[in-house]
């Protein structure tokens, strides 16, 4: 490939660019810095470890709510699990609140109360984050398929996979999601427009994360990928190990509006030269801007630029537009300084005035320079100092390609636009003291 980006040094696509650029402007701001967060009272589950959580949505993207109750499914483990082991036994769970405070964890999604599967089983060894879609009383449950079922040995493989069929039941003792499901695989990388996992040069493939988004022109999954970047290629100035960090995102489209059956089209942004891990992407519209919101980590960013673990967001008149990182570099919340690994995961939604962002609560009383040395603490510490919980919500406001940190509510607290957000920006929980800490009541 040829560099004809206009001096950029990129390979030669037309995809908008997070670039080295925007991302030298990175830097904590009392707009961007979450407060601190203390553990909970109680987790939403003691025996379970929570992370990546997403709602399950109607078409348009609104929450779906179902005789009064809304619907999160996240990645679990059991909490006996070493924290950094969950991914391997990654089990996608739903849990359902009435309040949007107290939740009440259902099972494993795909399987009934006897912990048998339903209907097909699912693609991969273990399934890591999705989305959800409830459509005409039917559940499609997207998920990424990693490694191969009856895998010997885990690999890390990961194709775009849905479970459909499944139905949502309530009664006076709560609400159940149940099969049979149909499992199919949606898509792998091309090889063209995707890195293929034979072609990755770099740390920590990726073709994952799933994200149901329909608008006017259309119906898409979002997802997080790489660019391939060939040996010898021009782009980073020919930097090779800056070629290594090659993160994009990627969409798929339907060509029917079927929720099951989607073809590749071009990436909406990538990250080459910058960041590997653009995690976890997905969109809010509001007032014709569409946001495009990604997590990422301060270990995937390519030498020579320091992030942070953060959410990260990117705004363009259209879908396919010219996405501009929002505040300049694309920092929209990170974590303070002094607890640098206590969020990961966000995932925003509307809320009218604001928008608000869950997490899951991540590694606290731990700073050291890197994520990774997370696995330097002897084993109990691994274990005390991970929250495995949600995390507190945090609320944002937004203006035009600006955006700031207003406040947070509790734990896990996921309020419907129709509710009333608080007054008190902190939930009544105490006062933003310094540089964005709380304290709990
Ligand atoms: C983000 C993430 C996702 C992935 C999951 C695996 O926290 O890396 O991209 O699906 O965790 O546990």
């Amino acid at each position: 490939m040829t560099d004809d980006s206009g001096g950029r040094g990129r390979i030669s696509r037309n995809t908008p660019a997070w670039t080295r650029e925007h991302a030298a402007r990175l830097a904590r701001t009392d707009d961007t810095v979450a407060p601190i967060i203390y553990p909970p009272e109680s987790p939403i589950d003691p025996e379970l470890h929570l992370w990546d959580t997403w709602l399950l949505r109607d078409r348009d993207g609104s929450v779906a709510e179902i005789d009064g109750y809304r619907v999160i499914l996240a990645l679990t483990s059991t909490s006996a699990l070493l924290p950094g082991k969950r991914h391997d036994v990654a089990t996608i769970r739903y849990s359902y609140s009435a309040d949007g405070k107290n939740w009440h964890t259902g099972g494993p999604v795909f399987k009934n109360d006897a912990g048998e599967i339903e209907g097909d089983r699912p693609f991969g060894s273990r399934q890591w984050a999705g989305s959800a879609l409830y459509d005409d009383g039917t559940v499609y449950a997207y998920y990424t398929a990693s490694g191969q079922r009856d895998e010997a040995e885990l690999s890390y493989t990961q194709r775009l996979a849905v479970g459909h069929g499944g139905t949502v039941h309530t009664d006076s003792e709560g609400l159940s999601i149940e099969g049979p499901w149909t499992h199919e695989i949606i898509t792998g990388p091309d090889g063209d427009r995707y890195e293929t996992e034979a072609q990755s040069r770099g740390m920590i493939y990726t073709f994952r994360d799933p994200w149901f988004f329909e608008d006017e022109t259309g119906t898409y999954l979002v997802f997080e990928a790489n660019t391939p970047v060939p040996e010898g290629s021009a782009a980073c100035g020919g930097d090779q190990a800056q070629q290594e960090f090659n993160g994009s995102v990627g969409i798929a489209e339907s060509p029917t509006g079927d929720p099951t059956d989607f073809g590749l089209r071009e990436p909406l942004l990538d990250a080459v030269c910058v960041n590997q891990e653009l995690e976890r992407p997905h969109i809010v519209v509001r007032d014709g801007t569409y946001y495009l919101f990604i997590s990422s980590h301060m270990h995937t960013f390519a030498p020579g630029i320091e992030g942070y673990d953060a959410l990260y967001g990117f705004a363009a008149d259209s879908l396919f537009g010219e996405y501009e990182p929002l505040n300049d570099s694309g920092l929209v919340v990170t974590n303070p300084a002094n607890a640098p690994f206590q969020a990961y995961s966000w995932l925003v939604y509307d809320h009218g005035d604001e928008l608000l962002v869950n997490s899951f609560f991540n590694y606290y009383d731990f700073d050291r320079p890197s994520l990774d040395d997370v696995a330097l603490l002897p084993e109990p510490e691994q274990r005390r100092r991970f929250g495995g919980t949600p995390a507190p919500t945090v609320r944002i406001g937004v203006d035009g390609r600006r955006t700031r940190v207003l406040g947070v509510l509790d734990h896990g607290h996921l309020l419907l636009p129709h509710e009333p957000l608080p007054s008190s920006p902190f939930d009544g929980r105490g006062d933003r003291d310094g540089r964005g800490s709380y304290h709990s009541t």
